[in-house]
């Protein structure tokens, strides 16, 4: 049985007093109605230390990770810092990490390597900008993305990878992709995962689909077989939202 995962990626927002709001109304909302699907909440690095000293059962990730192991890398935070502040796992190669950082394939390769050396868990996100999918380039990129940055990973390591296909053009944008174009790609994903390491690892690898989920469309995305949750932006960051997204995946 595949991980079922509701993913929560806060981005650039909420001061500390809203960040703890935030973590204390999901820590007892999971507390009072165990869910039946995993909670991640993707947070800024600063809040990390803070979230795991006062919510030890929430599974904390950072939003980004450094490809370097340690020394004179000014602003980074390497997977040692994160793990040494209980951090669970990093979201790595976001679109956003992608677009305004200019991070490349190879590179975001490096960071899921060294998280998965450090005992954290990536989440891999891929996808397409809206003219590779228009011109009908986004199997091709997504699978270039992919095979760059986990193909050289061991049977054991992508086995604890969490893939996030995240389209570009459906991000904050409250355009999502259909449940069948979120379907479709999904299983060409697991696809390429089964033929380079076989159908019992690509059939144990969670992939998560973001890009405006919210309650109203939740229900037809996560229903799909080859969806095993979401990556969620705007609607991770109030507890109404998140939280019924949460029941709503549970109900399925
Ligand atoms: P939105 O849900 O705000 O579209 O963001 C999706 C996302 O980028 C999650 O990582």
């Amino acid at each position: 049985m595949r991980r079922k995962i509701v993913a929560g990626n806060w981005k650039m927002n909420k001061t500390l007093p809203e960040a703890k709001l935030l973590l204390t109304e999901i820590d007892t909302y999971i507390q009072s109605k165990p869910p039946k699907c995993e909670v991640i909440v993707g947070i800024p690095f600063v809040y990390i230390e803070s979230a795991k000293a006062n919510h030890k059962d929430l599974n904390v990730f950072s939003e980004d990770i450094s490809e370097h192991r340690s020394g004179a890398y000014t602003g980074e935070v390497s997977a040692e810092m994160l793990k040494s502040i209980h951090a669970d796992g990093a979201i790595i190669g976001h679109s956003e990490r992608r677009q305004y950082h200019k991070e490349t394939d190879e590179q975001i390769g490096a960071k899921v390597k060294i998280a998965l050396d450090n005992g954290l868990t990536p989440i891999f996100c891929n996808g397409e900008v809206l003219e590779e999918r228009k011109s009908g380039r986004h199997k091709e990129v997504v699978k270039r993305q992919t095979e760059v940055a986990l193909f050289g990973l061991s049977p054991e390591d992508i086995s604890k990878v969490i893939i996030a296909y995240e389209p570009v053009w459906a991000i904050g944008t409250g355009e999502t992709a259909t449940p069948e174009q979120a379907q479709e790609i999904h299983a060409y994903i697991r696809g390429l995962i089964a033929t380079q390491y076989g159908n019992e690892i690509a059939d144990s690898i969670s992939i998560l689909y973001g890009g405006s989920v919210k309650p109203s469309n939740a229900k037809e995305i996560f229903s799909k077989p080859d969806v095993d949750g979401g990556l969620i932006g705007g609607a991770a960051l109030n507890i109404n939202d998140f939280s019924a997204l949460i029941d709503i995946y549970s109900e399925i």
